[in-house]
């Protein structure tokens, strides 16, 4: 695992640092106290303890996830993203980037592109998806964790926070973040993929969620400031499948109703997708180092 990123963690155990070490044909994490945790070979590090309830996304979500994000019809979101981050660092700022319920690790590289000095952080409780993140870039690592425990973090030790479409644990993001940093928090908005929770039946978003997501972080964090961005995405059949195969639409209606209901739809079925950027400072001044 790329090391700045392994100085970045604590055991979920004792909160000691760890070092990278062999472990029999593999590697393993390890602190001072003996605890250690072994690296899966698709290169991310287990540091959930106690395990998780809950699995996260499965396989087939994160699949549908890849195939929808490699078509780029999030590109802007990332460019959002990352713009917002790149704003509020100096281009030659170094430190440690970390998204919570990163998922593929998507718009963690996009950050990592913007800022060549940081290394980045992917925690998410799925496997499936984390096999994903720890390839996401060259100096991106992984470690599974539930983002509502407490996280396998040091105090202070990252610059950038990034919660996207993802759980926020603001007393978490709050404690690992040092002391001028940044928190970047996406959020649909009530337009968000608005013509298929019409004609799908998907999940429509909270009006209140906006209000809600600031409520609780305000103790916490500054709103620096919000920006609203939008795309109208024009999607084939296939992709509408993978966009509702990737969120928890998934869940809530059988596979062969989803089907039948796309069906139904246009060829090219031209979709709203609108999310909100939010950036907040654990100050009012913010240069990240
Ligand atoms: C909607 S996806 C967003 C993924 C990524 N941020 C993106 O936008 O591509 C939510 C992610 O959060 C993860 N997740 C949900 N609950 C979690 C938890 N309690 N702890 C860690 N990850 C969690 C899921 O496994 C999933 O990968
Ligand atoms: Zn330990």
């Amino acid at each position: 695992m790329y090391s700045p990123v392994v100085a970045s963690l604590r055991c979920p155990l004792c909160h000691g640092g760890m070092s990278a070490v062999a472990a029999g044909s593999g590697a393993a994490l390890r602190c001072a106290s003996g605890h250690s945790f072994d690296v899966a070979k698709q290169g991310y590090v287990n540091l959930a303890s106690p395990a998780p309830a809950y699995p996260g996304d499965s396989a087939q979500m994160v699949e549908a996830r890849i195939r929808f994000l490699a078509a780029g019809h999030y590109r802007f979101i990332a460019q959002a993203v990352a713009g917002a981050a790149a704003a509020l660092c100096d281009a030659g700022a170094a430190g440690l980037a970390v998204e919570a319920g990163a998922g593929t690790g998507y718009y963690l590289a996009a950050i990592l592109d913007a800022l060549p000095g940081f290394a980045g952080l992917a925690l998410d409780v799925s496997k499936a998806a984390l096999r994903r993140a720890s390839r996401a870039h060259q100096r991106c690592g992984a470690a599974l964790c539930d983002v509502w425990r407490e996280l396998p973090v040091k105090d202070g030790a990252a610059q950038i926070v990034l919660s996207i479409f993802a759980p926020r644990n603001g007393d978490e993001f709050r404690r690992i973040l040092a002391g001028d940093s940044v928190f970047i928090v996406v959020t649909p908005t009530a337009s968000h993929l608005a013509e298929l929770v019409g004609s799908l039946g998907l999940l429509s978003v909270d009006p209140n969620k906006d209000e809600a997501v600031a409520t609780s972080l305000e103790d916490r964090f500054s709103r620096v400031s919000q920006q609203r961005h939008e795309s109208v995405l024009r999607l084939s059949h296939l992709e509408v499948a993978a966009l509702v195969g990737m969120g928890p639409s998934a869940w809530h209606i059988k596979p062969e109703e989803f089907d039948a209901r796309i069906g139904a739809l246009p060829e090219v079925v031209q979709v709203t997708a609108s999310v909100d950027v939010t950036t907040y400072g654990v100050r009012s001044s913010l240069d990240c180092q």
